[in-house]
């Protein structure tokens, strides 16, 4: 098949690319309005990033983009807060984990399903994949991965984690070749993504900070296991049973009835807009107890009020953020459920897994990995 950047390509794996439009290089299938929460998220920390080169100092993630994905799929320090019998947990990321990983992911086709700005999409690459599908119900994430990979628009993140210094090799996107061709940015719903694609096109997906964002986690992993290769990965993550806190459920209760440019415009005059921190006008302290000064907010101001009686204001503060307050799922979710969903009923064998940094990380193999036991 021929195409403007893709050139000729055999490989998509694409079910029917004329259900696809083609926007700005990216390939649409029924955009809606249910992401533009993340349109927007994506929208301003993308702006940010650009404006600020060292977007990745002002948010530290801790490590960069390359160490979060071994370790997510590794199952790196994970430790078994809810243990499951056929998990295993690698305590350390040692080079030998790492050239594992590199190994797995070598030459690979790789889905980065529901990629938001795509930090796993840019490390597959790195790591040495030949084709990375971002794929993402948001336009602006795709969109911006695409955009940025090409023109090798992404600083090189230094991974001083702990006074200890990595060196991945190649793994500096500035590097690498023929970007154009080795991302493919893909918009569209994952409640259709077996829609989108055929079946068994995959060796490796990276399903992370999603799955307790959709509607029915069993029919993102089911369809997520369909597209899987014989040989291939499931690396997911879940936030596990009691990680949203009870203040948090019930400031989403309170924003579930104040639609999102309300909520957008609230959490911009307090701060707290991540990359728009600058446009804060006061603190909320200063705007609940001075509400003539934002009479749009009344409603909002009159109900924090009431869960000042039982909760700190810095901590409600702290809690006021965007995604929490208006994601349309945010579920928590039984370990030993998941494990054991993707166990006996998709057939996946659980290789990895664990609660780490609130999340709980699973690695799955289909069924024949002739080296699942190098994990
Ligand atoms: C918390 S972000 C995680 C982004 C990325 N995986 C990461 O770890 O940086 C969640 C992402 O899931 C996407 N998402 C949520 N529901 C979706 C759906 N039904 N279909 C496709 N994408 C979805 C959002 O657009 C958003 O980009």
């Amino acid at each position: 098949m021929k195409n403007d950047c893709w050139g000729e390509k055999t490989d998509l794996a694409f079910k029917n690319i004329a259900d696809l439009k083609r926007t700005k290089g990216v390939f649409m299938h029924c955009h809606s309005q249910k992401f533009d929460l993340y349109e927007r998220m994506w929208s301003v920390q993308n702006e940010d990033q650009l404006r600020n080169k060292l977007y990745y100092e002002k948010y530290p993630w801790g490590r960069g983009r390359v160490r979060k994905l071994l370790e997510l799929l590794s199952g790196y320090n994970c430790h078994t807060v809810h243990p499951h019998p056929t998990l295993r947990i690698i305590k350390e990321l040692d080079q030998a984990v790492v050239d594992t990983v590199r190994w797995h992911l070598n030459d690979k086709i790789v889905l980065d399903a529901c990629c938001g700005l795509g930090r796993f999409s840019v490390a597959s690459l790195e790591l040495g994949a030949k084709t990375v599908y971002s794929f993402d119900g948001t336009f602006e994430g795709p969109y911006w991965t695409y955009q940025r990979i090409k023109d090798k628009n992404i600083p090189n993140e230094p991974d001083v984690f702990a006074g200890q210094e990595w060196d991945y090799g190649q793994a500096d996107i500035r590097k690498l070749e023929n970007l154009d061709s080795r991302l493919v940015p893909v918009q569209g719903d994952i409640e259709n993504i077996c829609d989108i694609f055929k079946e068994n096109s995959f060796d490796v997906i990276i399903h992370s900070m999603a799955l307790m964002h959709t509607r029915d986690w069993k029919k993102t992993l089911h369809d997520l296991s369909l597209l899987l290769g014989h040989e291939g990965i499931l690396a997911f993550d879940f936030f596990p049973e009691g990680t949203t806190p009870s203040l948090t459920r019930d400031l989403r209760d309170i924003f579930k009835k104040i639609d999102l440019d309300l909520t957008y415009r609230f959490l911009q005059v307090i701060g707290n807009i991540k990359g728009h921190e600058d446009m804060r006008v006061c603190y909320l302290h200063e705007m609940l107890t001075n509400d003539d000064k934002f009479s749009e907010f009344k409603k909002i101001i009159n109900e924090l009020r009431t869960l000042t009686e039982m909760h700190p204001i810095g901590l409600i503060n702290d809690r006021l953020r965007l995604e929490d307050l208006k994601t349309p799922f945010l579920r928590n979710l039984s370990p030993e459920d998941v494990c054991n969903f993707i166990r006996d009923d998709l057939d996946l064998i659980p290789v990895l897994g664990g609660v780490f940094e609130h999340k709980c990380v699973v690695v799955a193999v289909s069924r024949q990995h002739p080296s699942q036991q190098n994990f």
